[in-house]
């Protein structure tokens, strides 16, 4: 039986010690040798890895020389994902409990060379001017409180894919035409296939950061007058997309508040 003196710093219960100490977990990360972080996440089964297996076979399996940012990183498990395919990624999150887990886990994989971590607002975004190959924007959407405006920010930085989820209403409808709405008849955005988005103004599933859900349409149109067109949705509530220069003509409706906001003049974010 090894003890503390000569048990290796990667037995798997110096393993446990260490994501013990560095819990609670949101992502289930599988490290070398098997050991498990969250194995019995309150999501069930094995978070995230079963969205990832849905998720997968619409990224490029070849991403070497592809630029990354993961908004929102947690434990950064899409991050190392992301990596072992060759990409260059930027995990950045706000919440410095769960950029210890990522950093510590990027060191066990031994992926240092290729991902970096960064505490970050997802705002903040809008002080530098890089742009990414592929944008990973999952499960942050709904916990901002001007999402929007985040995904506005990130469009304009998006120079190939973006992969977006956020939580949603029941339901897929969608409303035929929402080109124009008389301001005495305005029934029409009572159904259910409107874009619309219901504010959460105190709690949603016990978690008072959760402040919006809009319904189906709602996320492909707030995507499309971002810039973007969905090209595939691999899994609920996940949507694929394009930069696209047509959709991105609506842009022109909002530049002056996206430049007061960041303080670049032409208002690109
Ligand atoms: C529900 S988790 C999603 C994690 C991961 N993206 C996924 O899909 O599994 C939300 C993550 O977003 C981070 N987050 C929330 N608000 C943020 C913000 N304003 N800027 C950056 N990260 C944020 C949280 O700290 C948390 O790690």
């Amino acid at each position: 039986m090894p003890n503390a003196s000569t048990e290796s710093s990667h037995s798997p219960a110096a393993l446990q010690r260490c994501i013990e100490a560095l819990g609670p977990w949101f992502h289930n990360l599988h490290l070398p040798g098997g050991v498990q972080t969250a194995p019995q996440h309150f999501l069930g089964g094995d978070f995230p890895r079963f969205k990832w297996l849905q998720i997968a076979p619409f990224v490029p399996s070849d991403l070497r020389g592809w630029r990354v940012l993961d908004v929102g990183c947690n434990a950064g498990f899409y991050s190392f994902e992301l990596a072992r395919r060759g990409a260059s990624v930027l995990g950045i999150d706000v919440d410095a409990h769960y950029l210890a887990q990522a950093d510590w886990a990027c060191r066990q994989f031994g992926l240092e060379e290729r991902v970096q971590f960064r505490r970050m607002e997802v705002y903040e975004i809008a002080r530098s001017s890089e742009t990414f190959d592929l944008v990973w924007f999952m499960g942050v959407f709904y916990h901002l409180r001007y999402p929007l405006l985040a995904l506005d920010l990130l469009a304009a930085r998006t120079r190939r894919l973006m992969m977006f989820q956020t939580l949603t209403m029941p339901g897929d409808s969608v409303y035929a035409n929402t080109a124009d709405c008389a301001i005495d008849e305005r029934t029409p955005l009572l159904e259910s296939g409107w874009p619309k988005m219901a504010f959460i103004e105190h709690s949603l599933a016990g978690d008072p950061t959760n402040w919006w859900a809009a319904n189906h349409e709602g996320v492909e149109a707030m995507l499309r007058s971002s810039g973007l067109r969905v090209e595939a949705r691999p899994g609920h509530e996940i949507y694929l997309c394009v930069p696209d220069a047509e959709a991105a003509r609506t842009r022109a409706r909002y530049r002056s508040q996206l430049a007061a906001i960041t303080g670049h003049g032409h208002g690109d974010a």
